[in-house]
Protein backbone atom coordinates (compact mmCIF):
# COMPACT_ATOMS: atom_id res chain seq x y z
CA UNK A 1 0.00 0.00 0.00
CA UNK A 2 0.66 3.75 -0.61
CA UNK A 3 -0.74 4.99 2.26
CA UNK A 4 -1.45 4.37 5.42
CA UNK A 5 -4.78 3.47 5.27
CA UNK A 6 -4.53 1.20 2.31
CA UNK A 7 -0.94 -0.47 3.94
CA UNK A 8 -3.14 -1.32 7.19
CA UNK A 9 -5.79 -2.76 5.53
CA UNK A 10 -3.53 -4.79 3.59
CA UNK A 11 -2.55 -6.20 7.10
CA UNK A 12 -6.59 -7.02 8.32
CA UNK A 13 -6.31 -3.20 10.32
CA UNK A 14 -7.21 0.27 10.17
CA UNK A 15 -4.96 3.48 10.76
CA UNK A 16 -6.74 6.55 11.83
CA UNK A 17 -6.07 9.78 13.41
CA UNK A 18 -7.77 12.35 15.53
CA UNK A 19 -9.20 15.23 14.09
CA UNK A 20 -10.56 18.52 15.05
CA UNK A 21 -13.37 19.89 13.27
CA UNK A 22 -12.45 23.57 13.29
CA UNK A 23 -9.56 22.22 10.81
CA UNK A 24 -11.14 20.75 8.16
CA UNK A 25 -11.57 23.72 6.36
CA UNK A 26 -7.46 23.79 6.17
CA UNK A 27 -7.34 21.61 3.19
CA UNK A 28 -3.72 21.13 3.72
CA UNK A 29 -4.74 19.13 6.44
CA UNK A 30 -8.05 17.35 5.17
CA UNK A 31 -6.35 16.59 1.98
CA UNK A 32 -4.18 14.57 4.32
CA UNK A 33 -6.44 13.04 6.68
CA UNK A 34 -8.75 11.67 3.77
CA UNK A 35 -5.38 10.63 2.00
CA UNK A 36 -3.86 8.44 4.62
CA UNK A 37 -6.40 7.04 7.16
CA UNK A 38 -9.79 5.26 7.55
CA UNK A 39 -10.71 5.32 11.64
CA UNK A 40 -11.47 9.03 12.77
CA UNK A 41 -11.66 9.91 16.69
CA UNK A 42 -12.72 13.40 17.47
CA UNK A 43 -10.02 15.14 19.13
CA UNK A 44 -12.92 17.17 21.59
CA UNK A 45 -16.19 17.16 19.81
CA UNK A 46 -17.49 14.09 21.32
CA UNK A 47 -16.41 14.55 24.86
CA UNK A 48 -19.09 15.72 27.93
CA UNK A 49 -18.76 18.86 27.78
CA UNK A 50 -19.16 19.48 24.00
CA UNK A 51 -21.89 17.18 23.94
CA UNK A 52 -23.86 18.01 27.03
CA UNK A 53 -23.32 21.69 27.89
CA UNK A 54 -26.26 22.11 30.04
CA UNK A 55 -27.95 19.19 31.72
CA UNK A 56 -29.84 17.20 29.18
CA UNK A 57 -29.39 19.55 26.29
CA UNK A 58 -27.32 17.83 23.85
CA UNK A 59 -25.49 19.55 21.60
CA UNK A 60 -23.95 17.34 18.46
CA UNK A 61 -23.01 19.70 16.26
CA UNK A 62 -19.30 19.38 16.15
CA UNK A 63 -19.31 15.82 16.60
CA UNK A 64 -21.71 15.58 13.62
CA UNK A 65 -19.65 17.61 11.46
CA UNK A 66 -16.51 15.06 12.46
CA UNK A 67 -18.61 12.10 11.77
CA UNK A 68 -20.50 13.09 9.37
CA UNK A 69 -17.14 13.75 7.47
CA UNK A 70 -15.88 10.71 8.07
CA UNK A 71 -18.85 8.70 6.80
CA UNK A 72 -18.95 10.65 3.46
CA UNK A 73 -15.24 9.99 3.11
CA UNK A 74 -16.00 6.32 3.44
CA UNK A 75 -14.21 5.54 6.84
CA UNK A 76 -15.24 4.41 10.68
CA UNK A 77 -15.58 6.32 13.56
CA UNK A 78 -13.89 5.42 17.37
CA UNK A 79 -16.28 7.39 19.37
CA UNK A 80 -14.16 9.29 22.24
CA UNK A 81 -15.53 9.23 24.83
CA UNK A 82 -18.41 8.50 26.85
CA UNK A 83 -17.60 8.65 30.85
CA UNK A 84 -14.47 10.90 32.11
CA UNK A 85 -13.29 12.22 35.55
CA UNK A 86 -12.01 15.28 33.34
CA UNK A 87 -14.13 17.45 30.45
CA UNK A 88 -16.67 17.14 32.43
CA UNK A 89 -19.61 19.60 31.63
CA UNK A 90 -19.73 22.80 34.59
CA UNK A 91 -22.94 21.28 35.62
CA UNK A 92 -21.67 18.05 36.23
CA UNK A 93 -18.59 18.85 38.25
CA UNK A 94 -20.05 19.36 41.39
CA UNK A 95 -22.56 16.50 41.29
CA UNK A 96 -22.00 13.48 43.17
CA UNK A 97 -24.00 10.61 44.68
CA UNK A 98 -27.59 9.10 42.86
CA UNK A 99 -28.01 11.92 41.42
CA UNK A 100 -24.89 12.03 39.24
CA UNK A 101 -24.81 8.15 38.94
CA UNK A 102 -27.81 8.93 36.76
CA UNK A 103 -26.49 11.53 34.98
CA UNK A 104 -23.68 10.17 34.14
CA UNK A 105 -25.33 7.30 32.63
CA UNK A 106 -28.24 9.80 31.02
CA UNK A 107 -25.20 11.19 29.07
CA UNK A 108 -23.98 7.48 27.94
CA UNK A 109 -27.12 6.27 26.89
CA UNK A 110 -28.21 9.78 25.18
CA UNK A 111 -24.85 10.30 23.20
CA UNK A 112 -24.65 6.76 22.13
CA UNK A 113 -28.09 6.37 21.11
CA UNK A 114 -27.80 9.33 19.00
CA UNK A 115 -24.96 8.38 16.86
CA UNK A 116 -25.85 4.39 16.90
CA UNK A 117 -25.09 2.61 14.14
CA UNK A 118 -22.16 4.61 12.94
CA UNK A 119 -19.43 3.76 15.66
CA UNK A 120 -17.20 1.19 15.14
CA UNK A 121 -16.17 1.53 18.65
CA UNK A 122 -16.63 3.78 21.89
CA UNK A 123 -14.18 4.63 23.67
CA UNK A 124 -17.16 4.29 26.97
CA UNK A 125 -14.55 5.10 30.14
CA UNK A 126 -11.83 7.15 29.70
CA UNK A 127 -8.75 6.96 32.68
CA UNK A 128 -10.11 5.89 35.49
CA UNK A 129 -7.18 4.54 37.27
CA UNK A 130 -4.70 6.74 39.49
CA UNK A 131 -1.38 6.67 38.40
CA UNK A 132 1.76 5.62 40.32
CA UNK A 133 1.76 2.40 42.16
CA UNK A 134 -1.29 1.70 43.90
CA UNK A 135 -3.15 0.25 41.05
CA UNK A 136 -6.48 1.68 42.27
CA UNK A 137 -9.15 3.39 40.68
CA UNK A 138 -8.59 6.94 40.31
CA UNK A 139 -10.39 8.88 42.63
CA UNK A 140 -13.00 11.29 41.28
CA UNK A 141 -16.51 12.51 41.35
CA UNK A 142 -17.53 9.38 39.31
CA UNK A 143 -15.45 6.79 41.30
CA UNK A 144 -17.00 8.32 44.23
CA UNK A 145 -20.24 7.18 43.24
CA UNK A 146 -19.79 3.67 44.02
CA UNK A 147 -16.77 1.18 41.96
CA UNK A 148 -19.65 -0.23 39.82
CA UNK A 149 -19.79 2.94 38.08
CA UNK A 150 -17.38 1.66 35.10
CA UNK A 151 -19.35 -1.73 34.62
CA UNK A 152 -22.89 0.13 34.78
CA UNK A 153 -21.34 2.60 32.18
CA UNK A 154 -20.71 -0.26 29.59
CA UNK A 155 -24.09 -2.10 30.35
CA UNK A 156 -25.82 1.24 29.21
CA UNK A 157 -23.44 1.85 26.13
CA UNK A 158 -24.68 -1.72 25.06
CA UNK A 159 -28.32 -0.77 25.82
CA UNK A 160 -28.18 2.14 23.67
CA UNK A 161 -25.69 0.80 20.96
CA UNK A 162 -25.38 -2.84 20.67
CA UNK A 163 -23.66 -2.66 17.29
CA UNK A 164 -20.84 -0.62 18.14
CA UNK A 165 -17.20 -2.02 19.77
CA UNK A 166 -17.13 -1.27 23.84
CA UNK A 167 -13.44 -0.27 24.91
CA UNK A 168 -12.03 1.05 28.45
CA UNK A 169 -9.25 3.57 27.32
CA UNK A 170 -6.24 4.77 29.54
CA UNK A 171 -3.07 6.11 29.25
CA UNK A 172 0.64 4.70 31.45
CA UNK A 173 -0.60 1.22 30.68
CA UNK A 174 1.65 0.40 27.90
CA UNK A 175 4.58 -1.49 30.28
CA UNK A 176 3.21 -4.92 31.45
CA UNK A 177 4.91 -4.07 34.88
CA UNK A 178 3.19 -1.41 35.44
CA UNK A 179 0.80 -1.77 38.77
CA UNK A 180 -1.47 0.97 36.31
CA UNK A 181 -1.31 -1.58 33.47
CA UNK A 182 -2.05 -4.74 36.36
CA UNK A 183 -5.06 -3.14 37.46
CA UNK A 184 -6.80 -2.44 34.21
CA UNK A 185 -6.00 -5.83 33.41
CA UNK A 186 -7.34 -7.35 36.22
CA UNK A 187 -10.99 -4.92 35.97
CA UNK A 188 -10.82 -6.37 32.33
CA UNK A 189 -10.34 -10.34 33.23
CA UNK A 190 -13.04 -9.91 36.20
CA UNK A 191 -15.70 -8.08 33.50
CA UNK A 192 -15.26 -11.00 31.04
CA UNK A 193 -15.34 -13.46 34.04
CA UNK A 194 -18.95 -11.97 34.94
CA UNK A 195 -20.27 -11.68 31.49
CA UNK A 196 -19.94 -7.78 31.51
CA UNK A 197 -20.36 -6.13 28.05
CA UNK A 198 -16.82 -5.34 27.11
CA UNK A 199 -14.71 -5.94 23.45
CA UNK A 200 -11.74 -3.94 23.38
CA UNK A 201 -8.92 -2.32 25.50
CA UNK A 202 -7.16 0.87 24.02
CA UNK A 203 -3.87 1.84 24.81
CA UNK A 204 -3.36 5.74 24.22
CA UNK A 205 0.04 5.33 23.75
CA UNK A 206 1.30 8.65 24.28
CA UNK A 207 5.48 8.27 24.28
CA UNK A 208 8.22 10.62 25.14
CA UNK A 209 11.83 11.05 26.77
CA UNK A 210 10.50 9.91 30.28
CA UNK A 211 8.05 7.66 28.89
CA UNK A 212 9.49 5.92 25.98
CA UNK A 213 7.97 2.51 23.93
CA UNK A 214 8.59 0.06 26.77
CA UNK A 215 10.37 -3.38 25.79
CA UNK A 216 7.41 -5.69 26.68
CA UNK A 217 4.68 -3.40 24.79
CA UNK A 218 4.20 -6.51 22.73
CA UNK A 219 3.50 -8.39 25.82
CA UNK A 220 1.20 -6.02 27.32
CA UNK A 221 -0.83 -6.15 23.66
CA UNK A 222 -1.01 -10.20 23.66
CA UNK A 223 -1.85 -10.29 27.18
CA UNK A 224 -5.07 -8.28 27.30
CA UNK A 225 -6.03 -10.05 23.59
CA UNK A 226 -5.58 -13.74 25.58
CA UNK A 227 -8.71 -12.02 27.69
CA UNK A 228 -10.79 -12.19 24.66
CA UNK A 229 -10.79 -8.65 23.96
CA UNK A 230 -9.45 -6.64 20.81
CA UNK A 231 -6.41 -4.06 21.86
CA UNK A 232 -6.21 -0.74 19.79
CA UNK A 233 -4.02 1.86 19.49
CA UNK A 234 -5.71 4.82 20.55
CA UNK A 235 -3.88 8.25 20.89
CA UNK A 236 -0.30 7.33 19.72
CA UNK A 237 2.18 10.25 19.45
CA UNK A 238 6.19 9.72 20.57
CA UNK A 239 8.35 12.48 21.18
CA UNK A 240 11.41 13.44 19.31
CA UNK A 241 12.77 13.44 16.06
CA UNK A 242 14.35 11.66 13.29
CA UNK A 243 15.90 8.53 12.86
CA UNK A 244 14.94 7.15 16.72
CA UNK A 245 11.36 8.94 16.47
CA UNK A 246 11.07 6.50 13.46
CA UNK A 247 12.34 3.61 15.22
CA UNK A 248 9.93 4.46 18.32
CA UNK A 249 7.02 4.57 15.76
CA UNK A 250 8.15 0.93 13.59
CA UNK A 251 7.83 -0.95 17.22
CA UNK A 252 4.99 0.59 17.77
CA UNK A 253 3.68 -0.95 14.64
CA UNK A 254 5.57 -3.93 14.48
CA UNK A 255 4.12 -4.99 18.16
CA UNK A 256 0.53 -4.20 17.09
CA UNK A 257 0.85 -6.23 13.19
CA UNK A 258 2.41 -9.36 15.66
CA UNK A 259 -0.71 -9.55 17.68
CA UNK A 260 -3.76 -10.65 16.05
CA UNK A 261 -6.15 -8.75 17.99
CA UNK A 262 -4.79 -5.55 17.79
CA UNK A 263 -7.03 -4.44 15.47
CA UNK A 264 -5.75 -0.84 14.66
CA UNK A 265 -3.63 1.85 15.27
CA UNK A 266 -4.64 5.57 15.51
CA UNK A 267 -2.60 8.51 16.07
CA UNK A 268 -3.70 11.76 18.03
CA UNK A 269 -3.31 14.41 15.07
CA UNK A 270 -2.11 14.83 11.78
CA UNK A 271 0.50 17.28 11.51
CA UNK A 272 2.86 18.02 14.31
CA UNK A 273 1.53 21.57 14.44
CA UNK A 274 -1.83 19.93 15.09
CA UNK A 275 -0.72 18.16 18.23
CA UNK A 276 -2.12 18.62 21.69
CA UNK A 277 1.29 18.87 22.95
CA UNK A 278 2.47 22.65 23.79
CA UNK A 279 6.01 21.49 22.18
CA UNK A 280 7.65 19.22 20.06
CA UNK A 281 7.38 17.03 17.02
CA UNK A 282 5.55 13.91 17.76
CA UNK A 283 3.58 12.83 14.77
CA UNK A 284 3.92 11.45 10.96
CA UNK A 285 3.86 14.71 9.33
CA UNK A 286 5.49 18.11 9.74
CA UNK A 287 3.91 21.69 10.20
CA UNK A 288 3.98 21.64 5.95
CA UNK A 289 2.46 18.43 6.23
CA UNK A 290 5.53 16.69 4.58
CA UNK A 291 5.70 13.20 5.50
CA UNK A 292 8.80 12.89 7.94
CA UNK A 293 11.26 9.88 8.77
CA UNK A 294 8.67 8.30 11.25
CA UNK A 295 6.10 8.61 8.22
CA UNK A 296 8.40 6.26 6.11
CA UNK A 297 8.86 4.04 8.78
CA UNK A 298 5.25 3.43 9.87
CA UNK A 299 4.81 2.68 6.15
CA UNK A 300 7.16 0.38 5.62
CA UNK A 301 6.50 -2.08 8.73
CA UNK A 302 2.72 -2.10 7.58
CA UNK A 303 4.06 -3.22 4.33
CA UNK A 304 6.83 -5.86 5.28
CA UNK A 305 6.82 -6.19 8.70
O1 LIG B 1 -11.78 25.57 22.11
C1 LIG B 1 -11.28 26.35 23.22
C2 LIG B 1 -11.06 27.76 22.80
O2 LIG B 1 -12.28 28.34 22.45
C3 LIG B 1 -10.39 28.50 23.97
O3 LIG B 1 -10.11 29.80 23.58
C4 LIG B 1 -9.12 27.81 24.37
C5 LIG B 1 -8.45 28.48 25.57
O4 LIG B 1 -7.92 27.55 26.48
O5 LIG B 1 -9.43 26.49 24.74
C6 LIG B 1 -9.98 25.73 23.67
O6 LIG B 1 -10.27 24.44 24.15
C7 LIG B 1 -9.15 23.60 24.33
C8 LIG B 1 -9.38 22.35 23.50
O7 LIG B 1 -8.35 21.42 23.74
C9 LIG B 1 -9.39 22.64 22.00
O8 LIG B 1 -8.14 23.11 21.60
C10 LIG B 1 -9.06 23.24 25.80
O9 LIG B 1 -8.72 24.38 26.56
C11 LIG B 1 -8.04 22.17 26.02
O10 LIG B 1 -8.10 21.71 27.35
C12 LIG B 1 -8.32 21.00 25.10
O11 LIG B 1 -7.28 20.04 25.26
C13 LIG B 1 -7.60 18.74 24.86
C14 LIG B 1 -7.35 17.79 26.03
O12 LIG B 1 -7.58 16.46 25.60
C15 LIG B 1 -8.26 18.11 27.20
O13 LIG B 1 -8.21 17.13 28.17
C16 LIG B 1 -6.72 18.35 23.68
O14 LIG B 1 -7.08 19.13 22.53
C17 LIG B 1 -6.87 16.88 23.35
O15 LIG B 1 -5.89 16.48 22.41
C18 LIG B 1 -6.66 16.06 24.61
O16 LIG B 1 -6.86 14.70 24.27
C19 LIG B 1 -6.65 13.78 25.34
C20 LIG B 1 -7.65 12.65 25.15
O17 LIG B 1 -8.97 13.16 25.08
C21 LIG B 1 -7.54 11.64 26.29
N1 LIG B 1 -6.18 11.17 26.43
C22 LIG B 1 -5.14 12.20 26.53
C23 LIG B 1 -5.24 13.17 25.36
C24 LIG B 1 -4.12 14.19 25.39
O18 LIG B 1 -4.19 15.00 26.53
Amino acid sequence: GSTLQDAANDRGRYFGTAIAANRLSDSTYSTIANREFDMITAENEMKMDATEPSQNQFNYTNGDRIVNWALQNGKQVRGHALAWHSQQPGWMQNMSGTALRNAMLNHVTQVATHYRGKIYAWDVVNEAFADGSSGARRDSNLQRTGNDWIEAAFRAARAADPGAKLCYNDYNTDDWTHAKTQAVYNMVRDFKARGVPIDCVGLQSHFNAQSPVPSNYQTTLSSFAALGVDVQITELDIEGSGSAQAESYRRVVQACLNVSRCTGITVWGVRDTDSWRASGTPLLFDGQGNKKAAYTAVLDTLNSG
